[in-house]
């Protein structure tokens, strides 16, 4: 990818680039017979994930339904007055990015440096690192992206004093000539994951912030995902913790240095709770910037979130919709109570749930039926185990269509992924970058 290419606001220009790269060897399930076409030339072909020569297990990841998630969360987070970052380590899949961008999006959450380089890579903007980096050379290369783009902006966390001399000691040894953007995290909780305990600790560091010259502060933030046992009232207890350390803060005068405050909180199960106590902030002396993070929303899924998303609570809110089916074949049947299908842990998140059998795509026929009485009980690393009850209708050949839970895994078992209609027509394919 030539980094020289003009890009517009949205990352566009680089990222149609990715339509340049070759079919081949690399990435699983694409069609033998398309080696050597470009991504754009066979996309164009528009062929069917069942009969246009894939290999099977497939993961198909659902057009319509991708389409509908951006556009929920896009006017969810319009109508609640949130800014969005989503988080873009679900996908890391910089043609979501855009489309998450186009849909409005502040820019895209990271949560490692690596993650920020494949950003830049692809022309993203506005980043939020919603983790410390203390590592001096990845501070290094922030440094030179910084004094390189004047319109690159760039926030990350900040968790301890001694994370804040770090940063500074790395920032200055690298001779950055704009201050790094940081927010002092606060923890979810006691036991909970990074950020600080008290508020005691936040100004302790906001303290050490002010007293380097190459950090400025500008908001504070955390992660209401990692509230210990979450519930409703545990998770706006802790974001009401954090709301009145921002208004703290800035009756402290802490933010003197930037125009505005940011605020950031949210994943993709507690955004209704982000929404209804973000709404009761304060007027603070600047503009606030509240900004959510969801990632999981993109896709959503068949387990984990179907479960824990914030609209079985308000559901005249919308729906998100499951947008990963994953084809498997079923390779022996060596029993009426079990089957194994070509999909395993390498192909399958497994992380949270194990896959569901939804449906049966008939090998005879071609027929798609309900996957009635058929469990998948286990994966090895190559196979699935899957249990039939004496109804289920399975033979050698069959495909059986999974349903996977956990976004973040699922994506980063495959590079390059078709994108599907409804009636199997492959519009395009999206490539990640784990
Ligand atoms: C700090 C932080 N922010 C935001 C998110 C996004 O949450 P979700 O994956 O539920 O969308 C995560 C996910 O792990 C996270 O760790």
């Amino acid at each position: 990818m030539a980094a020289d290419r003009p890009t517009d606001e949205f990352g566009n220009e680089r990222v149609d680039q990715l339509g340049d790269e070759r079919v081949d060897h690399r990435f699983k399930a694409l069609p033998p017979d398309a080696e050597g076409l470009t991504v754009a030339e066979l996309a164009a072909e528009r062929r069917n994930l069942f009969d246009g020569g894939f290999t099977t297990p497939v993961l198909a990841l659902s057009a319509e339904s991708v389409e509908h998630n951006l556009a929920l969360l896009e006017t969810y987070a319009e109508r609640h007055g949130l800014a969005f970052a989503p988080h873009g380590k679900t996908s890391m899949a910089p043609q979501l990015f855009v489309r998450q961008l186009e849909r409005g999006a502040w820019g895209i959450t990271a949560a490692v440096p690596h993650q920020v380089r494949v950003y830049r890579a692809h022309g993203i903007r506005r980043i939020f690192l919603a983790n410390e980096v203390v590592d001096a050379v990845a501070l290094r290369w922030l440094a030179g992206e910084l004094d390189a783009d004047p319109e690159f902006r760039f926030v990350a966390y900040v968790d301890s004093v001694r994370g804040a001399e770090l940063m500074d000691k790395a920032l200055r040894d690298a001779g950055a000539s704009r201050p790094l953007d940081v927010v002092v995290e606060l923890g979810a909780g006691d036991g909970a994951r990074t950020g600080a305990r008290t508020e005691a600790d936040c100004a302790a560091i906001a303290d050490a912030v002010a007293a380097a010259p190459t950090l400025r502060l500008v908001g504070v933030a955390g992660y209401e995902g990692e509230v210990p046992q979450a519930d409703g009232d545990r998770v706006r207890a802790w974001l009401r913790r954090l709301t009145a350390l921002a208004a703290d803060f800035d009756k402290a005068e802490r933010f003197a240095a930037t125009d505005e405050i940011i605020i950031s909180a949210g994943g993709s199960a507690w955004f209704d709770a982000v929404a209804d106590v973000f709404a009761e902030i304060p007027e603070l002396s600047l503009p606030v910037c509240k900004l959510l993070r969801s990632g999981a929303y993109v896709s959503h899924d068949d387990g984990h979130y179907r479960h824990l998303t914030p609209f079985n609570r308000v559901p005249d809110e919308g729906t998100l919709q499951p947008a990963f089916r994953l084809w498997a074949q079923v390779v022996s049947r060596p029993s009426g109570e079990q089957a194994f299908v070509n999909a395993g842990k390498r192909d399958a998140a497994y992380d949270l749930d194990l896959p569901e059998a939804q449906v049966v795509r008939d090998a005879r026929t071609g027929e798609i039926r309900p996957a009635t009485g058929i469990t998948v009980s286990g994966l090895s690393d190559q196979h699935g185990w899957v249990r039939t009850a004496p109804e289920a209708e399975l033979e050698v050949g069959d495909w059986i269509g999974l349903g996977l839970s956990h976004p973040c895994t699922s994506f980063d078992k495959w590079q390059l992924i078709p994108l599907v209609e409804a009636d199997g027509t492959v519009t395009d394919y999206i490539r990640t970058f784990f």
